[in-house]
């Protein structure tokens, strides 16, 4: 069962409705999906944060439209004191959405620059660590919450094209894990959602001004999820609450059929 309210075979499942929530990486892609399908679901207020200030008027606009309320939040999650700073004073949330991430580039590993490995370590794995930290002391105060995390296949050691980018991945994945405890120590239950290829404007940033060439091989032997087949994972993953922590979802496009792979925190 991947929707619904109240008890399903026995299993506790959260209601969205009424719910407040955060999603970082809300400009588009997967964020944006995600924004707008807890909206649907009811959630009552959603607070989108990103760089792209163009980008995160849009999904506003889309979130009321499905009926939530939507707050925008120019935030540049490489700076990691504004990052605190900004969850001190917002991350109060039933729900946590930590999505936005970044690639490489051009170049790659081992012909980039100290500072651009720095940018992508942080915008990657410190700011999440630094959201994650600050809303489960919130979450703590309030009896409980949910935080996904927005992982990639790529930490199941399936893509190694990009060296920081994977790296940063898996660091994610094993933070995930690691947060497994807080489910029994404070009600706040801590996902994975692993996508698989996702049709987004992230690959387009995979080379110098457009899809690298190893971006064009993988998409020409892979299919393609829309960011609404991932968004859908990720409700799953906020409402099922028989999940233990640190549970995950890898979510592929498998002859036009979407392929969940479900693991534990204790499984790779
Ligand atoms: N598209 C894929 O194939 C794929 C596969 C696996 C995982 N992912 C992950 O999904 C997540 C969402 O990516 P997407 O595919 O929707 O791409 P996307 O580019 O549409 O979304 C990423 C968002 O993060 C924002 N962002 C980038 N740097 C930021 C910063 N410093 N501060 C705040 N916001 C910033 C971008 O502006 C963008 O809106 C990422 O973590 C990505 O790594 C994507």
């Amino acid at each position: 069962m991947l929707y619904g309210n109240g008890k399903i075979d026995g299993r506790e499942e959260m209601d969205i409705n009424g719910k407040s929530a955060i999603v970082t990486g809300a400009a588009g892609g997967i964020g944006r999906a995600t924004a707008v399908l807890l909206a649907q679901r009811g959630g009552a207020q959603i607070a989108l944060v990103d760089v792209n200030e163009a980008g995160l008027a849009e999904t506003a606009r889309l979130v009321e439209v499905a009926g939530a309320r939507a707050s925008m939040h120019r935030l540049d999650l490489s700076d990691i004191a504004a990052t605190e700073a900004w969850f001190r004073a917002h991350g109060d949330v039933d729900i946590l959405h930590n999505n936005a991430g970044v690639v490489s580039g051009l170049p790659q590993f081992p012909d980039v620059d100290a500072a651009r490995i720095r940018w992508i370590v942080d915008v990657n794995v410190t700011s999440l660590i630094a959201a994650t930290q600050i809303a489960v002391q919130a979450m703590k105060k309030r009896g409980g919450g949910v935080i996904i995390n927005t992982v990639s296949t790529v930490a199941l050691g399936t893509g190694f094209y990009d060296a920081m980018y994977a790296t940063t991945k898996a660091a994610v994945m094993m933070f995930t894990r690691c947060c497994a405890p807080l489910k029994d120590e404070c009600n706040v239950r801590v996902a994975g959602m692993l996508p698989g290829l996702v049709d987004t404007p992230i690959l387009d940033t995979t080379g110098a001004g457009g899809k690298s060439e190893w971006m064009k091989t993988v998409l020409a032997n892979n299919e393609a999820c829309k960011p609404e087949d991932i968004a859908g994972g990720v409700i799953a993953l906020v409402e099922d609450d028989s999940l233990a922590g640190g549970d995950w979802v890898a979510v592929r496009r498998l002859d036009g059929q979407i392929a969940y792979q479900w693991g534990h925190a204790d499984t790779v």
